[in-house]
């Protein structure tokens, strides 16, 4: 399927994995909306890929703002409607205290950021979708939320676990033209990354899985829109380059 002129909002989408979804959607021919928090970056980044020949579109918002996401639909809309969603925008914040020492409002910020603001965006993005018979949403899980071992923040690993389950739960979608598909990456191979795991001690180095590079996740976020994947399928990427792929027609199950 051309992604040609289609557009593509990418949450998160000024740095960090989110740099690297809106590069790859850009690459493919989409008009990329890069929606985040962090504004110059956001305007700095759609500015430059419209310099290489692209459309961009950098739009401030705080995905954990209802106002924010109201306006990034209407933004969207005048660009001809959103198509695709990556909700990327996540994160714990590296806070101190985690649930179920934290107060209600610290966990509640995680659970509002990883679970509600995906949600929501994507029942904004809906009606659109629904009207025009095409839309993809690609959820960007994590390692944190499958799995039974512990993990330092519950509120994230809940969150990121909802994400997936979501997505499984959307499938049905399908039958109106919207995709709803979900990519769950291990620790990923960012700047911060590298020099976080060169710091470890040479056991714990040896210990850790593989980092996923993010032109993979970036690459297989791609492939999921364009190639039309079967909604509800759950993509992991855990350990370096390897590929899990969890498709409800049993499509992709084996390892690629
Ligand atoms: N980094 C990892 O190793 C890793 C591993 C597994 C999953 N993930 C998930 O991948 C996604 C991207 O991770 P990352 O490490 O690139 O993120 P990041 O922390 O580097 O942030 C990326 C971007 O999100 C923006 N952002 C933060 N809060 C926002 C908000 N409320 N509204 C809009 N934009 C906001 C930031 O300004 C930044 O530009 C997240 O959902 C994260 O949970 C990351």
């Amino acid at each position: 399927m051309e992604l040609t002129g289609r557009v593509v909002v990418v949450t998160g989408g000024a740095s960090g994995l989110g740099e690297h979804l809106v590069r790859a959607f850009a690459r493919e021919g989409a008009h990329v909306v890069v929606a985040d928090l962090d504004t110059a970056p956001a305007e700095a980044l759609a500015a430059a890929l419209r310099q290489e020949g692209g459309g961009a579109t950098g739009v401030r918002c705080d995905v954990t703002v209802e106002d924010d996401l109201l306006a990034l639909v209407t933004a969207a809309d005048a660009l001809g409607g959103i198509d695709v969603l990556v909700n990327n925008a996540g994160g714990w914040g590296g806070a101190e205290q985690h649930y179920p020492e934290a107060p209600p409002e610290d966990w509640q910020a995680v659970l509002a950021l990883n679970l509600h603001a995906p949600m929501r965006l994507l029942q904004l993005c809906l009606d659109g979708m629904r009207r025009r018979g095409w839309g993809s949403v690609v959820n960007v899980a994590s390692s944190a939320g499958v799995g039974t071992t512990a993990y330092g923040s519950p509120p994230y690993a809940v969150a990121k676990a909802g994400l997936v389950r979501l997505t499984t739960a959307l499938a049905g979608l399908q039958d109106e033209g919207v995709l709803v598909t979900c990519l769950v990456p291990g620790w990923i191979g960012l700047p911060r990354a590298h020099a976080e795991l060169a710091a470890l001690a040479p056991p714990e180095r040896q210990a850790s899985p593989e980092l996923v590079p993010p032109e993979i996740i970036a690459a297989e976020a791609v492939r999921l829109v364009r190639d039309r994947v079967t909604a509800g399928t759950v993509v992991e990427l855990l350990d370096g380059a390897h590929r899990r792929v969890v498709s409800p027609d049993g499509a992709g199950a084996a390892p690629g």
